[in-house]
């Protein structure tokens, strides 16, 4: 796989098991997709079919059990803690539920620090168009407690590209938002796809939220049972409704 092939992230017939023996829970079993570039992808599925581990073995954060996962031209599967390393710092970007600011950093400090951290320069002019996006411009000097929560996660997004990583991952980037705030990040998200050609991966569980994405994928035990390319969040809600179903079966739905 290469960078120049369209593909941001990918996974082959990605596992992984959990713990051993009685205690085994299988979390993913045999996932393969591609995450193309400059696309905004939603995850969505019940609780515990396997959304956060996907995203975890995407960006690296944590290993899998059988399988290969990429990112850009990156093998992300097989590199020791060094490469590891390199590939969250360079290579992937973060946004939290909690949004996980350093509380002592003004907003401005707190958007740079990954850049920092990996010594390396602010491109001046991309973080002004990041900046101005968002609508921080008044906000740089304040520190997180004197931010609403809708500008604190603005600014967890601010520093999720400020490096241009390869794929932003966002674990429910809108679950602790008022609706307002929560519209506002994801028309934020949207366009930094479109836009920007920023590549993004959501998990959330809003059908409200998987619509502002060019593509939902549906996870259930551990499987892709499903996916929906530009839903209204009627057609998420009611294929969220057609999972819980107690007499579905992975293979009575098209497109599995
Ligand atoms: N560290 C762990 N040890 C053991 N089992 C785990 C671990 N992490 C996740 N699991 C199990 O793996 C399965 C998938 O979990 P995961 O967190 O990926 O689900 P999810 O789809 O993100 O759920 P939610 O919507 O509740 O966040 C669940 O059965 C969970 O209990
Ligand atoms: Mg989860």
């Amino acid at each position: 796989m290469s960078a120049s092939d369209g593909v941001a992230a990918r996974a082959v017939d990605v596992w992984k098991t959990y713990g051993s023996g009685d205690a085994a829970v299988t979390a993913l079993a045999g996932v393969s997709v591609d995450l193309e570039k400059s696309r905004f992808t939603a995850i969505m599925g019940p609780s515990g079919s396997g959304k956060s581990t996907l995203m975890h073995c995407l960006a690296g954060l944590d290993d899998v059990t059988r399988g290969e996962v990429w990112v850009g031209d990156t093998k992300v599967t097989g590199l020791k803690d060094r490469g590891l390393t390199d590939l969250r710092r360079d290579k992937v970007g973060f946004i939290f539920q909690q949004f996980n600011l350093l509380p002592t950093l003004t907003a401005e400090e707190n958007i740079t620090l990954p850049l920092s951290i990996g010594g390396k320069k602010v491109d001046r002019e991309w973080f002004d168009v990041v900046i101005e996006t968002v609508g921080l411009r008044d906000r740089l000097s304040h520190r997180p407690t004197q931010l609403s929560g809708g500008q604190q996660q603005r600014v967890a997004c601010a520093r999720a590209l400020v490096s241009r990583p390869e794929v932003v991952f966002a674990d429910e980037p809108t679950g602790n938002l008022d609706s307002q705030s929560g519209a506002e990040v994801l028309a934020f998200l949207r366009k930094s796809a479109h836009e920007f050609g920023q590549t993004i991966v959501m998990v959330t569980h809003d059908p409200n939220a998987a619509s502002y994405a060019d593509r939902v994928i549906f996870l259930k035990d551990g499987h892709i049972v499903r996916e929906l390319l530009s839903p209204t969040a009627d057609e998420v809600l009611d294929t969220m409704k057609h999972l819980d179903a107690p007499d579905f079966e992975h293979s009575a739905v098209p497109g599995a």
